[in-house]
């Protein structure tokens, strides 16, 4: 069990249950049950989390108790929940149901196909000239042993001025660089989470942070957001204050897939809620320089913490470019020391060239994110387009930054159509992989960072393949492929 969902929480996630399509020809009690399954299969309700009694929820939905005790007899018979007399009930899927979250990784062969499983924007032009002059700068370190286990000196003052800039006093003794934002979670992983150990993440969430997750054999509870309009706060902290995880892992900006940003009320109250509980907080920031439309950027989380709790990663991946493989933690001084011990028993240090090539890109920041900003604007209102002419039934909130939107299928289609898709040559990232337990099958990862022409171009073809479906049944699945 992962903790427990009260009446009144329950009833908020319900919301208009008794409105619901279709309803008018099934009884109360089914129509509670379909929303309940609704509410599992999105991710919204976890799995394995005890149900209220039934006299408190009917109390709560003020609906009578026995209409509530046959929707649970109903949710027991579909298999969606277990009870034992005494104990109460869990939810649960049918069969054990688990899709994995983390795929094989295959290297993409096919220049044909058009690849919306990885969400990162190829280099901008001024990557060349940031190169070159890294290579002038090297002979500066070629005297030494090249080995900086916390990053170059330049690099760290760059970034912990970036963070300064934020409004988030930081020095460079607080910046530790490491080999990009997955290495920079796997190394706080390493420090902070014994195996085995509890970790509240999103659902959905980012799959890699999943997977580095499992390598520490986490055990994992979620906070499952709402499509449209991100976090419930008091189901966040509660869930916080219930299950009292070592470890919270949250992506604040433009959230990874759904593209939420979380306001600056709930930032505090996260982080006042994780230290009162003993949670430290791993916020990871990778989108944190591409919002869109001039939103303006609520503080840092860490800017709320007083106690050393917050431990933020992020890195250039996203506003410059993934091949660089840079990314960086900031923390306490302290336990900056700490992760650069634990980093000389995983890869020593990051690369001194690549380095020297970050530090050049960030002099150049300003110039290169107004461009990057453009030119996801552009490619998500084109995606954005072609989705409402072409398949006009999937619902999207527009997302205010990042590189992701979140589509709400017309069904729970996604892997089916991600299997469809790739034989179609467009390569798509299925709800399921941002989960954990084979649910979000109604939902879909669209990234905007290919050019405008591909993301139409693709939107075209699962089109023409979601409407094929129900005809065609069941494809063969491929290996899956890296997502990013
Ligand atoms: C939320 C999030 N964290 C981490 C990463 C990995 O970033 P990096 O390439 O810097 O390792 C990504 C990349 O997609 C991401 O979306």
């Amino acid at each position: 069990m992962t903790g427990q969902v009260r009446g009144v929480q329950l009833a908020r996630l319900l919301g208009q249950w008794h409105a619901l399509p279709g309803r008018r020809r099934s009884p109360d009690y089914a129509a509670l049950a379909g929303a309940v399954r609704g509410l599992l299969a999105d991710g919204r309700l976890p799995l394995g989390v005890r149900l209220p009694a039934e006299r408190e929820l009917a109390e709560a939905l003020r609906i009578s108790r026995t209409t509530v005790t046959a929707a649970y007899r109903q949710l027991r018979e579909t298999g969606h929940l277990a009870s034992r007399r005494g104990a109460g009930s869990w939810t649960m899927l049918p069969g054990n149901h688990r899709v994995a979250s983390t795929g094989l990784w295959t290297p993409l062969d096919d220049r044909e196909m058009i690849d919306l499983g990885v969400a990162a924007l190829a280099a901008p032009p001024q990557l060349l000239a940031a190169a070159r002059a890294a290579a002038e700068d090297l002979p500066r370190y070629l005297g030494g042993a090249g080995y900086h286990p916390t990053g170059i000196i330049e690099l760290r003052e760059a970034v912990a001025d970036g963070y300064t800039a934020r409004g988030l006093p930081t020095s460079a003794d607080q910046i530790m660089v490491t080999s990009g934002t997955q290495h920079a979670l796997d190394l706080v992983l390493r420090l902070a989470l014994a195996p085995g150990g509890s970790v509240l993440v999103e659902s959905p969430t980012y799959p890699n942070a999943l997977a580095a997750l499992a390598g520490r054999r986490a055990r994992i509870t979620t906070h499952g957001l709402a499509a449209d309009a991100g976090w419930e706060s008091d189901l966040l902290l509660g869930s916080l204050r219930q299950t009292r995880p070592k470890l919270a892992y949250l992506i604040p900006e433009f959230q990874n897939p759904t593209g939420h940003l979380m306001p600056a009320s709930l930032r505090e109250r996260v982080v006042a809620a994780a230290h009162a509980v003993g949670t430290d907080l791993v916020i990871d920031e990778s989108f944190v320089d591409l919002p869109l439309d001039g939103t303006e950027l609520p503080p840092p989380t860490a800017t709320f913490d007083r106690h050393s709790r917050v431990v933020s990663i992020g890195g250039m991946s996203k506003p410059y470019w993934g091949g660089l493989r840079i990314g960086w933690v900031r923390a306490s001084a302290p336990q900056v020391q700490r992760l650069a011990a634990v980093r000389v028993g995983v890869d020593m240090a990051s690369p001194v060239l690549d380095q020297l090539v970050a530090v050049h890109l960030l002099a150049d920041a300003p110039a290169i994110v107004a461009d990057r900003r453009t030119q996801l604007a552009a490619q998500r209102d084109a995606l954005l387009g072609a989705l409402a002419h072409r398949l006009p039934d999937w619902r999207i909130t527009v997302p205010r930054g990042g590189v992701t939107l979140w589509a709400e299928l017309d069904g729970p289609v996604s892997s089916a159509l991600a299997r469809a898709a790739e034989d179609v040559g467009v390569r798509l990232a299925p709800g399921p992989r941002f989960g954990l337990d084979g649910t979000l099958e109604r939902f879909l990862r669209l990234p905007f960072t290919l050019p405008a022409a591909d993301l139409v171009e693709a939107v075209g073809r699962i089109a023409a393949v979601r409407y094929d479906l129900d005809r065609t049944g069941r494809q063969r699945w491929r290996e899956p492929a890296v997502i990013a």
